[in-house]
């Protein structure tokens, strides 16, 4: 069984696409273990209440510093011994000792084709903004690994989405999370959970 902890900001669509396919069977042998958020009004927490899950909010308003913050951080990831973490929209910069000790057992999902449209500044509709004001035809969604980097992890899966002429970043957005994010994200899981996927030099290899 696979003990995934999932760190959220926001709405928790994502997160809720993951609750949705462990109940439905599209994630075979896990376990959602805890949800942090960093946002007490996030209702990613509502949707973890109503799934059963163990919720809690660590914020770094509660905390003197960022040192103190993270530390409360790595506690409440330890409390849990995940397996898995899951970054479903988490807009917090994870404490670069949890990246180590986590080494490819992290994860993060991008709303773009990773290398385009990412890194510092990339987050939420700015994506998606950036995406239009290029004028590329076609966006997506990333699944990778987290490193010390933003969005430089080694990829594991992406999923092309057509961009419209017409489309404002509100639309774009939708367009990405149904066509591409919802659906990535249970998918690596469910792999990462079968054991089909490792990782050499940098580049991820998913075995049949
Ligand atoms: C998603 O677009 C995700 O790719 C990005 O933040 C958004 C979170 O949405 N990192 P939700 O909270 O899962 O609804």
């Amino acid at each position: 069984m696979l003990k995934v902890l999932v760190c959220v900001s926001g709405g928790g669509t994502n997160l809720q696409a993951i609750i949705d396919g462990v109940r439905q069977g599209s994630i075979l042998d896990t376990e959602l273990v805890r949800v942090i958020s960093n946002n007490k009004n996030a209702y990613a927490l509502e949707r973890a209440k109503q799934a059963g899950i163990p919720a809690v909010c660590v914020s770094p308003k509660d905390y003197e510093d960022r040192e103190a913050f993270n530390e409360a951080f790595l506690q409440a990831v330890e409390e849990a011994s995940p397996d898995l973490i899951v970054l479903a929209g988490f807009l917090v910069v994870l404490p670069a000792q949890l990246i180590k000790r986590y080494e490819n057992r992290i994860i993060n999902i991008h709303p773009s084709l990773i290398p385009s449209f990412c890194g510092t500044g990339y987050y939420g509709l700015k994506v998606h903004e950036g995406v239009l004001a290029r004028g590329v035809k076609v966006t997506g969604a990333t699944v990778h690994f987290v490193d010390e980097g933003t969005d430089t992890g080694p990829i594991i899966m992406q999923k092309a989405v057509e961009v419209r002429e017409d489309d404002t970043p509100e639309v774009l957005q939708r367009r990405v999370m149904e066509e591409a994010e919802w659906i990535l994200l249970p998918w690596c899981i469910n792999l990462i959970a079968g054991g089909k996927v490792t990782v050499s030099d940098g580049k991820v290899h998913i075995s049949e």
